[in-house]
């Protein structure tokens, strides 16, 4: 569970993180959860759960469309942002996704973005899916959008240089074991920071092993934002849809 030692206890609460990926906007957000919704098709009062939300991006857009919707997030400083935009049918909690998801039941848990594949321990990879299952009804669905690990695995960019709001973001990628790790480094209010980002090379075949032990059913995969066929050898993304039993 939660100690000082986790990358992504601290990375993700700072305010850097979100000008790297300030690119990873709501354009693209509301564009992946429209490709979604019109292949899924969920019906308008289902009840939607926006699994390490973030800022709320897709939680936000989703609510937009009429629909019920919870995000929950490790991050105080991205929850406390996300608030701003709470109404009755949109709340934000911080929640781990590896404990105690609360009582609601949901028709659909999304984790987007490369939000899983953090933690030191293995057992929390199979704690959070189960906690998912836990949390859907059955035939609710789980929408978990991962990297590519195959691909990633063979074409790491080694080195790159960021520029956003005039910070230079130096960035180290390599691998380690079984997992990526991106080391980022940059001076910025004078200061010199590191982080690292450290995630866990999970393959199609691992996703399918978590379902199975969780009690969920993989029923499709996607291998884009836009939703084309997935594609081990070629595709960026690998979107599983998988249905409680
Ligand atoms: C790459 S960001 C993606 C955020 C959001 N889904 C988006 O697309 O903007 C990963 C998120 O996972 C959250 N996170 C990391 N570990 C978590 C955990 N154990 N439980 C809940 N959220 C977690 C981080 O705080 C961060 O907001």
């Amino acid at each position: 569970m939660k100690t000082n030692t986790e990358w992504f206890s601290s990375w993700f609460d700072t305010p850097y993180y979100h000008i790297l990926y300030m690119h990873r906007d709501h354009t693209e957000a509301e564009a992946f959860i429209d490709a979604l919704f019109a292949e899924l098709k969920p019906h308008k009062n289902d009840l939607i759960l926006d699994l390490a939300c973030g800022r709320g991006r897709h939680a936000v857009y989703m609510n937009q469309k009429g629909y019920q919707v919870d995000g929950f997030d490790l991050s105080e400083e991205s929850i406390q942002f996300a608030k701003e935009f709470e109404n009755e049918n949109l709340r934000f909690e911080v929640r781990d996704m590896r404990g105690n998801l609360g009582s609601n039941k949901y028709n659909w848990v999304f984790n987007l973005f490369t939000s899983f594949g953090y933690f030191n321990e293995a057992d929390d990879d199979l704690n959070s899916i189960k906690a998912v299952a836990n949390c859907l009804v059955p035939g609710g669905k789980l929408v978990l959008d991962f990297m590519n690990a195959q691909k990633v695995a063979k074409r790491l960019v080694p080195e790159e240089i960021k520029i956003a709001e005039d910070i230079e973001f130096h960035i180290e990628r390599y691998a380690e074991g079984n997992h990526i790790i991106k080391e980022i480094r940059f001076n910025a209010d004078q200061q010199q920071w590191r982080f690292e980002e450290k995630v866990k090379l999970l393959k199609k075949s691992d996703f399918e092993t978590l379902c199975q032990k969780a009690g969920l059913k993989p029923v499709a995969c996607y291998g884009s934002l836009d939703l084309q066929p997935f594609d081990e050898e070629k595709s960026d993304r690998y979107i599983l849809i998988a249905e409680k039993l």
